[in-house]
Order: structure tokens, then C-alpha cells, then sequence
């Protein structure tokens, strides 16, 4: 099975809770939110305060934390009030990540881990037994509308492979030409910012990828 969630960082801010509405009628049920802290990734973005606000008026949606940010530990408790349903912390930063995933589930959230184009996937190996998500990106992290790495797409065949059976996103440059080939090799999840709020029509994206299903 595998689903849509849609990037916030490609939706219109101004408009932010229009973009949500249309998204939840087109049976859209999760979002994925990029928190950039502007030293792991050259951007900044937003952080927990945005959770919470869109938690208070849509309860039901389920958040996918994406932090490419170092040092995530002291904001984990704020994730996991402000509604997030995974907190997926980057495999490249320095902290104990055994330790980090126990305390993520521990506040009764996913876990899951993403790794960078450079970092090979056999390092996630170690955690997979205690991982609900793993995150492949397939752009350099910190900006939207890139180009899709088709060299990445053999991690998620390694990580099939290597018994992962929790879900797999795949994050940047993802369009309606790349999602069937991803499909193929795992994927669960597929995160669009460009592709699905820049789009002329947006229906016409969520049946595309409901197609992939059938
Ligand atoms: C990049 C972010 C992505 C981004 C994807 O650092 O992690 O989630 O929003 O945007 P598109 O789909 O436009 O490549
Ligand atoms: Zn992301």
C-alpha cells in the first residue's frame, strides 16, 4: 500500500488552512512537516509552535516530524504533545540514537530514522528492529522543488531486502514520473511538496498514486 503525504513546506502559509481542508477532502489524512534548524541544513523553517497550532484545529491529522536539525533531544517532549505522529531524526547527527528512539517511543510516537544522499543505508541497519519509519532522501535535505536522485532508490530495495517491514517515505523531488518505480522497490510513503501543491490539478495527483494501488 502506498500513500501520499503531502510536504507543507510547498503549501501556501497564507492560506494554510485552505490547503489543509482540500487536502483532508481528497482523503489526505497525513502531513509531513520539514522543522529546519539552519546549521544541520543551510534553511530554516518551522519548529514545535507550528505543531501545535494546526493540532488545535485539526486533531485528526496525523504529522510526520521530518528534523533536520542537530541536537533534537530537548524538543522532543514538545513534538510529542503538539500532536506529531512520527518524530524522524536524521541518522547523521551525533547523539546515541538507540537512546533517542527509546525515548521517542516512550512518549508514545513513531520513530524513524532518514538518511542523506552520502549516508549509506547500512547504517540504519543496527536500528531497524526499533524503527516504525525510515525516511530516504532523494535531494540534498533543506530545500524543496529539487531534483529527484534516482541513485537512492536502491536503498529501499537494500532495506526490503534486509527484512526492514516497518514503512518507507521517500523525501525530495518526488513526482508522478519517479512514485511507480518507487512503488516497486517498497515504498509506502510518498512525500510531495511540489508535485502536489504546485500542481494545476491536484485530484488528479491523489488518484494517480491511489492508481499505483489497484
Ligand atoms: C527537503 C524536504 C522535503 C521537501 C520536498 O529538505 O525534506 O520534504 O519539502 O519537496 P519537493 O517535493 O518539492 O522536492
Ligand atoms: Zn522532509
Amino acid at each position: 500500500m502506498i500513500k501520499l503525504t503531502p510536504s507543507l513546506l510547498a503549501a501556501d502559509l497564507l492560506n494554510l488552512g485552505r490547503d489543509i481542508d482540500r487536502m483532508l477532502g481528497e482523503g489526505l489524512d497525513r502531513l509531513h512537516m520539514d522543522v529546519m534548524d539552519g546549521h544541520f541544513v543551510p534553511n530554516m523553517s518551522f519548529g514545535p509552535f507550528f505543531l501545535q497550532t494546526i493540532q488545535q484545529h485539526y486533531p485528526d491529522l496525523k504529522m510526520d516530524a521530518h528534523l533536520m536539525m542537530d541536537n533534537p533531544e530537548p524538543y522532543l517532549d514538545e513534538f510529542a504533545q503538539f500532536g506529531a505522529y512520527s518524530i524522524i531524526l536524521h541518522r547523521e547527527i551525533a547523539e546515541d540514537m538507540n537512546r533517542l528512539i527509546q525515548k521517542i517511543h516512550r512518549l508514545g510516537v513513531k520513530a524513524g530514522l532518514s538518511v542523506k544522499p552520502a549516508t549509506g543505508a547500512e547504517t540504519l541497519l543496527p536500528y531497524l528492529d526499533d524503527l516504525d519509519l525510515i525516511l530516504v532522501m532523494t535531494v540534498e535535505p533543506g530545500f524543496g522543488g529539487q531534483k529527484f536522485m534516482l541513485d537512492q532508490v536502491d536503498k529501499i530495495r537494500f532495506l526490503r531486502k534486509a527484512g526492514f517491514r516497518g514503512e518507507i517515505a521517500v523525501d525530495g523531488g518526488v513526482n508522478l514520473q519517479n512514485a511507480p518505480l518507487l512503488k516497486e522497490a517498497g515504498v509506502n510513503l510518498l512525500v510531495m511538496g511540489t508535485t502536489y501543491f504546485h500542481a494545476e490539478n491536484r485530484e488528479q495527483v491523489v488518484r494517480f498514486v491511489e492508481d499505483l494501488n489497484a
